[in-house]
């Protein structure tokens, strides 16, 4: 997730906005930053990498000349956070600079063809294809408009993007276009603006446009005018007046960062189907290659690796096994070998425990892989082989949409890792490609129809001292989540374990209305399960259920239920079936009063051991 921002203004110098509109963006992405301006028929660029504020302090980013500009703060996808890799980013000529939001899916292949056409490429982003297209196209045919040649080229990318366009050749205008990353644009007497949000311009201006998916906006000292992408056609669309406060528009109108972020889930689930598939292969063939695999993380992340253990011995017959970070060197610390390889995840990739595994790991010459959200932090410095999960900034202390982005990830590794040791059908791979693909919109579903449902339920249950949170098999790694989203957030001690461990203790907490979440997918542990429900039932308890709709059995025996479409196989099942106990976490925390994105006692980034 990166934030762009540009501003056509009728008078007065553009810089200074854009500087004031980045620093509104950066929630979005923060390790590197940079502006380009048209001033006398020239480009002016400044950027590097760093926070704003740090490259301010360099570089001034308030005295480029000109009253037109675009800009940019990085969340660093392609390409680690260095000066050369900060957007802008411009063609041969130096003549086109482009900003960008999004995963260019084909620059490997559009790179490959605009290098044997003589193009000379300085960052490793996917987005300085754009430019240099732009220039190809407007070679190729001189005459065309600046807004044709951005046409032409957003027609040939696959993946997603926000973009705005300057250029020497029509130093009035700013072009910008969007594919599934956000894009809107503000208007005011003096100026029109484009951003990836609408805090951006906010102070300047509450009248805004949103502009959809296949769109492109021309902005101009005349104001604006969008085209559709697909066939050039004009679309008319009235600016809207936007009465959040500042605080509001920060969140996007969500009451919280937590809530925002668990509503980012299908789009963030969309990116991960985005990953270069080069990496994801590597980090199949190191798995394939080592003896042992140990899956390390802390917190939410270990949970990942618990689920993620299930999936890599189900689909790959590869036996993994999940460690809490904070106990790795104690426990395998000794035996850990030039044959082990950790696979490390860590959203912030800077976590104590975490780091200290992979110090252990590495001087025993062990292979250290990597899964984080944080490219160009420690972790993705000491990974042989790492995968950046494109979740961007989570800002709630609890993690959300990390969490089912890490999932993503790791089922695609799975499945991949399956397939080069033969373990799965074509037929079979085919099938859950297709489930993994449809996730997004099964998330998007559940957010719709299970948030009300999940406000009842906290409401009923805001005062129950206690909760158990039960599944089997992968399922447990779900029970695990919800019952570590519940505790730290509303603050309900809570216990989650598998469910066939009940009758070896647990059960002895039980009375009258212990409320017991179950998570039900319909899968092979179903029978036993239906069991384990029954024993809490005979005692008392309060059963709420995570079921697949239309499952009457479990419906008739709960007595409150949240449901997930039908249909999801095993090993993708914890991605949707967390959703509706995320919701409830955060439901009984405002149930509570207590606010669900800085819980206390607690940080984002552990970076002490
Ligand atoms: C829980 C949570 C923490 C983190 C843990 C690891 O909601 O956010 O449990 O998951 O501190 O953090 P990372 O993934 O950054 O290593």
């Amino acid at each position: 997730m990166c934030g762009i921002f540009g501003c056509v203004l009728n008078d007065g110098n553009a810089a200074p906005i854009i500087h004031a509109a980045l620093k509104k963006l950066e929630y979005r992405g923060y390790d590197s930053v940079g502006e380009a301006t048209l001033h006398n028929g020239e480009l002016c660029i400044k950027k590097d990498q760093g926070k704003i504020d740090e490259v301010h302090k360099i570089h001034n980013l308030d005295d480029l000349p000109g009253n037109l500009g675009v800009g940019h703060t990085r969340w660093a996808t392609h390409g680690a956070p260095l000066e050369v890799n900060a957007h802008p980013h411009v063609d041969c000529s130096g003549g086109i600079a482009v900003v960008h939001n999004g995963i260019i899916e084909n620059f490997v292949e559009l790179k490959l063809e605009l290098e044997n056409h003589g193009h000379v490429f300085k960052s490793k982003t996917d987005t300085e294809v754009i430019p240099h297209l732009i220039e190809e196209t407007l070679k190729a045919n001189p005459s065309l408009s600046l807004t044709d040649a951005v046409l032409e080229t957003v027609r040939k990318l696959d993946g997603s993007y926000a973009i705005a366009v300057i250029s020497t050749k029509e130093p009035d205008k700013i072009v910008c276009a969007r594919y599934e990353s956000p894009l809107v644009i503000g208007v005011n007497e003096n100026a029109v603006y484009c951003a990836s949000d609408i805090p951006a311009f906010l102070p300047l201006t509450n009248r805004a446009v949103i502009i959809e998916d296949g769109e492109l906006v021309v902005l101009s000292p005349e104001g604006f005018e969008i085209r559709k992408i697909a066939d050039s056609s004009v679309v008319v669309r009235e600016p809207k007046l936007i009465d959040w406060t500042p605080q509001m528009a920060v969140k996007q109108g969500y009451p919280h960062f937590m809530l925002k972020e668990i509503h980012e889930q299908p789009a963030c689930l969309r990116n991960t189907l985005r990953l270069q598939e080069h990496y994801l292969d590597l980090m199949a063939t190191f798995l394939d290659r080592a003896r042992e695999v140990f899956l390390v993380a802390c917190g939410t992340s270990y949970h990942a690796c618990l689920a993620a253990s299930y999936m890599f011995s189900k689909l790959a017959f590869l036996a993994t096994y999940p460690v809490i970070a904070s106990e790795f060197v104690e426990q395998h610390g000794k035996s850990v070998n030039i044959d082990s390889t950790i696979l490390t995840v860590s959203q912030s990739g800077e976590t104590a425990d975490t780091l200290a595994s992979v110090n252990c790991a590495r001087e025993r010459a062990a292979t250290v892989l990597g899964l984080t959200n944080a490219i160009g932090s420690t972790l993705t410095r000491v990974s042989r082989v790492y995968i950046g999960q494109q979740s961007g900034p989570e800002i709630g202390v609890a993690a959300t949409k990390t969490f089912t982005s890490q999932l993503s990830v790791m089922a695609q590794v799975a499945l991949r890792l399956a397939k080069k040791r033969g373990k799965v059908s074509q037929d079979e791979m085919d099938f859950l490609a297709e489930k993994l693909d449809k996730l997004p919109d099964t998330v998007e579903a559940i957010i719709q129809t299970q948030e009300e449902k999940a406000k009842q339920i906290a409401k009923k249950y805001k005062d129950a001292k206690t909760f158990f949170f039960l599944g089997r098999g992968i399922s447990s790694a779900t029970a695990y989540e919800g019952r570590l989203k519940l505790m730290e957030i509303a603050y309900v001690p809570s216990i989650a374990f598998p469910a066939g461990e009940s009758k070896h203790g647990p059960i002895s907490l039980v009375e009258q209305g212990f409320p017991v979440v179950f998570i039900c997918p319909k899968d092979g542990t179903r029978r036993t399960l239906i069991g384990n429900i029954m024993e809490m039932k005979a005692r008392g308890a309060s059963i709420i259920a995570v079921v697949e709709e239309g499952d009457e059995e479990i419906k008739k025996l709960a007595d409150e239920y949240m449901e997930v479409p039908k249909g999801i196989p095993e090993v993708l099942s914890p991605i949707p079936y967390v959703v509706p106990l995320q919701l409830l976490a955060y439901y009984m925390a405002i149930e509570k009063g207590h606010n669900p994105d800085t819980p206390r006692n607690l940080a984002k980034s552990v970076t002490v051991k």
